[in-house]
């Protein structure tokens, strides 16, 4: 090995092996790692094109009963993903699958801002995130344990919709707060109002659900989702050690592919689905190798599967949506 190089760049080949087999075991394969391994240049990561992520299956949806209605589960994570069963376009099935899917999203967003929020001078707003947290469980369980029809379904919507707003209100007062400096918590304002938005569509599929409309308009799931998945990656980009080039470099590809995408909605599914896929295929590996241990970064696993449930949650959008 070339003695040459910067310290920084210097690499044993028993360390470049060792890495390449890391990559390998995280399931990503690496366009080039022999040039990776024969040149044992750091610099040489960047040269190498673009990674391949192996093929994530999201697999069929499978039935179960909740609330007194017939909902479905995509798995391959630590939690459920509660859709509706295919085909299926009844208000109050999609009100449970969506206050079941999203319910338990909003809750971990409050579970992250919490763990964003350290030390003595933040406990007012960690404590709010915390009862946030609390109140979502307590409202799933509420939900479990309940029966909706079509003459009960939309007042426990509107239970939903009371507390959604509380959370809406408190992810805009701590942006408003962060980005001001008035609060110095871990907190991207961008974390704030990604997870605002979504906790704002959500409240506009209730409204509609209110309505006995239960239609995923594809003028709407593709500019939202794109969006969505254009912020997921930024932020594992930003949350990857700054060694992981090639992750940092395959993350922000996938960022402004779906940019592109939100733009300029196409007519066919074909383009949105293939970028949905990719952007599975990109979350699975990255969480299997984060909590392998084998990726650095400071992206906790809870949060690598909250980002592919809500990757997997779009996909099935788009298949349903007209
Ligand atoms: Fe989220
Ligand atoms: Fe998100």
């Amino acid at each position: 090995m070339s003695t040459n190089l910067p310290v920084g760049d210097r690499f044993t080949t028993e360390q470049l092996v060792t890495r390449r087999a890391l990559f390998q075991v995280a399931g990503v394969t690496l366009v080039g790692t022999v040039v990776l391994a024969s040149t044992g240049c750091a610099s040489a990561v960047g040269a190498m094109g673009a990674p391949m992520f192996p093929h994530a299956d999201t697999g069929a949806i499978s039935p179960q009963t909740v609330a007194g209605v017939p909902v479905g589960t995509l798995g391959g994570g630590t939690k459920p993903i509660f859709v509706a069963p295919p085909g299926n376009l009844d208000p109050v099935v999609h009100s449970v699958a969506d206050t079941l899917f999203w319910g338990e999203q909003l809750m971990e967003h409050a579970m992250f801002f919490a763990m964003l929020m350290p030390g003595p001078e933040l406990a007012g707003p960690r404590g709010e995130a915390e009862s946030f947290q609390r109140q979502f469980e307590q409202h799933l369980t509420r939900l479990r344990g309940s029966r909706l029809d079509r003459t009960s379904y939309a007042a426990f919507n509107n239970s939903t919709l009371a507390l959604t707003n509380a959370i809406i209100d408190y992810k805009q007062r701590m942006e408003l707060a962060q980005t001001a400096g008035r609060m110095r918590s871990l907190v991207w304002p961008t974390f704030f109002s990604h997870t605002r938005n979504e906790a704002i569509r959500f409240r506009g599929r209730l409204a509609q659900l209110n309505q006995g409309n239960a239609n995923f308009d594809r003028r709407e799931v593709v500019p939202f989702w794109a969006d969505k998945m254009e912020e997921h990656a930024l932020f594992v980009s930003h949350l990857l050690d700054p060694a992981e080039k090639t992750l940092k470099g395959a993350a922000e590809t996938a960022a402004a592919s779906f940019d592109k995408l939100e733009d300029a909605p196409v007519g066919s599914k074909d383009p949105a689905m293939a970028a949905v896929q990719q952007i599975i295929n990109f979350k699975v590996a990255a969480e299997r190798g984060i909590q392998a241990g084998q990726i650095k970064s400071i992206i906790h696993p809870a949060l690598a599967d909250h980002v592919r449930r809500e990757a997997v949650r779009f996909k099935d959008e788009l298949i349903r949506a007209v």
